[in-house]
C-alpha cells in the first residue's frame, strides 16, 4: 500500500477528510505523518487525535526558503512516502523542493484552475461575476498553481453569495474530490502525457468533473 505524508498550515479539514476516508476503507493509502510549518495549526491536534504521527517544521526558525525547504524535505524523507499531499500548506516551495518530489507532489486549490491562481480565490470569483466556481486537484510543478490537472469539482455561484458562503460550498466539494483524486493516483491509474493527466481506460472520463445539480438548470 502506498504511503503518504500530508503537509498542512492551518485548520486541516482536507487532511481530516483524507484521514477519515482512509479509516472508512475507501482510500487505500497509509497516512504516515502530518507535518505543519506552523506549531499552532489546529489540524495537528485533529491528526494526533486520530492516531497519526505529527511533526512541526517551523519556517520562522530558518534563515530562508532554501534552508526551510531542506529541513522540510528531511522531515518528509524520514517517512519515505510515495505521495506528498499539500492540504492547505501555505508556503511557496522552492523549485528544488518541487523537483525532488516531481510526479508525486499533489495539491488542492480552491478555484477552477487556470482561473484564479494564488490567494483570495472566492472573493476574486465573486468580483469577476463568474457563475461557476470550484476546486482543482493538480500535480505540483515549479509554476505556482499551474501543474497538470487531475480532477475538478464545480459549484454554482448563487445570488447573495459572499466569499464565506461560496468558500463553504467549494470546501464541501474539496472534501469529496481530494480523496477521489488521491485514490486514482495511489491505484496507479494516472499518467501525465504532454502535460495533461490521463486516467486509465476503466475510468469513466465524466468522473473527472464532479458537479452538483443546479436546481434552476434541470
Ligand atoms: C482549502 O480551501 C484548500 O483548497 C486550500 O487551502 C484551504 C485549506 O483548508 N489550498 P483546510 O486546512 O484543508 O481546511
Amino acid at each position: 500500500m502506498k504511503s503518504t505524508v500530508i503537509l498542512i498550515s492551518g485548520r486541516g479539514s482536507n487532511m481530516a477528510s483524507l484521514i477519515d476516508t482512509v479509516a472508512d476503507g475507501s482510500l487505500p493509502v497509509r497516512v504516515a505523518a502530518v507535518l505543519s510549518n506552523r506549531p499552532d495549526a489546529p489540524g495537528l491536534e485533529i491528526a494526533a487525535s486520530r492516531g497519526i504521527p505529527t511533526r512541526v517544521v517551523d519556517h520562522t526558525q530558518y534563515s530562508g526558503r532554501e534552508a526551510f525547504d531542506a529541513a522540510l524535505a528531511e522531515a518528509i524523507d524520514a517517512y519515505a512516502p510515495d505521495i506528498v499531499v499539500l492540504a492547505g500548506f501555505l508556503r511557496i516551495l522552492s523549485d528544488d523542493f518541487v523537483m525532488r518530489y516531481a510526479g508525486r507532489l499533489i495539491n488542492i486549490h480552491p478555484s477552477l484552475l487556470p482561473a484564479f491562481p494564488g490567494l483570495h480565490t472566492h472573493q476574486r470569483a465573486l468580483d469577476e461575476g463568474v457563475r461557476i466556481h470550484g476546486c482543482t486537484v493538480h500535480f505540483v510543478t515549479p509554476t505556482l498553481d499551474h501543474g497538470p490537472i487531475i480532477a475538478q469539482a464545480a459549484v454554482p455561484v448563487l445570488d447573495g453569495d459572499d466569499a464565506a458562503r461560496l468558500a463553504a460550498r467549494v470546501l464541501e466539494m474539496e472534501h469529496r474530490l481530494y480523496p477521489l483524486a488521491i485514490r486514482w493516483f495511489a491505484e496507479g491509474r494516472l499518467s501525465v502525457v504532454d502535460g495533461r493527466v490521463a486516467l486509465d481506460a476503466e475510468q469513466d472520463a465524466a468522473v473527472k468533473l464532479i458537479s452538483p445539480r443546479v436546481p434552476e438548470c434541470r
